[in-house]
């Protein structure tokens, strides 16, 4: 299977940033690597025209699909900006409230709408038990059929932004986990890392049993993030 490259630019970067990415994005050439750019929402237009080997993802999407819901944007907008990745449940909406339920919703309604779920999960800090991943996880496979496609990022809360990763038995012990309990429900996915990587230990963390990566900080240099997307 091909490697996946996603990139969440979180609330950063301006139009004349996202252009310059598309420009760089679309003289691009790999081959074996799914490449996922997640801009916020009001630049995608900005990715609109890119190859084809290179993928649009948001950072969010509305439990919703159409109505009352203020503020919110809905898949069925999303694939208007040809769309096909979704970001849901990031460490850094759990924080401000977002519940295993509601990530459970969230994902029901871009399931719905076609998109694919990247769904993060992660223990909070270091000593927490692996239990409460599984506990992520398993909440978004109760709303997962057989054939639906989606995609676990694993992103230890304590390593995101921080500088600080875990051992690659650490994420080895975690990912098996994770694909345990897919594997249970016969449903096939996808299981990133995410959390502080970037062109100095990329290298060694590709070595774990995962599918690739989400990238946070790294994404704001397009250097760095196509240095990355090559090793790989
Ligand atoms: P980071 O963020 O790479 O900056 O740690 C990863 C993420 O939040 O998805």
């Amino acid at each position: 299977m091909h490697k996946f490259i996603v990139a969440n630019y979180k609330m950063n970067g301006d139009c004349k940033f996202y252009k310059s990415v598309a420009k760089e994005f679309n003289t691009l050439e790999v081959k074996d690597t799914k490449i996922v750019l997640c801009p916020p929402f009001v630049y995608l237009n900005e990715f609109k025209k890119l190859n084809k080997n290179i993928s649009v993802g948001c950072q969010d999407v509305s439990c919703c699909a159409v109505g009352k819901c203020t503020g919110q944007i809905s898949p069925i907008m999303l694939g208007e900006f040809n769309v096909q990745y979704a970001i849901i449940g990031h460490s850094e909406r759990r924080e401000i409230g977002e519940t295993n339920s509601l990530v459970e919703r969230k994902v029901k309604t871009a399931l719905d709408g076609g998109l694919i779920p990247i769904v993060c999960v992660g223990e909070l800090n270091k000593k927490s038990p692996i239990s409460d991943v599984i506990e992520q996880v398993e909440s978004v496979l109760n709303v997962c059929e057989q054939s639906t496609k989606i995609i676990f990022a694993y992103e230890p809360v304590w390593a995101i932004g921080s500088g600080e990763i875990p051992t690659n038995a650490k994420i080895n012990k975690v990912v098996k986990a994770i694909k345990k309990a897919i594997l249970k429900r016969k449903i096939e996915a996808v299981c990133l890392y995410g959390g502080s990587v970037n062109e100095k230990n990329y290298q060694k963390l590709i070595q774990c049993d995962i599918d690739g990566f989400l990238l946070g900080g790294v994404s704001l240099k397009t250097d760095k993030l196509i240095e990355i997307i090559k090793g790989v």
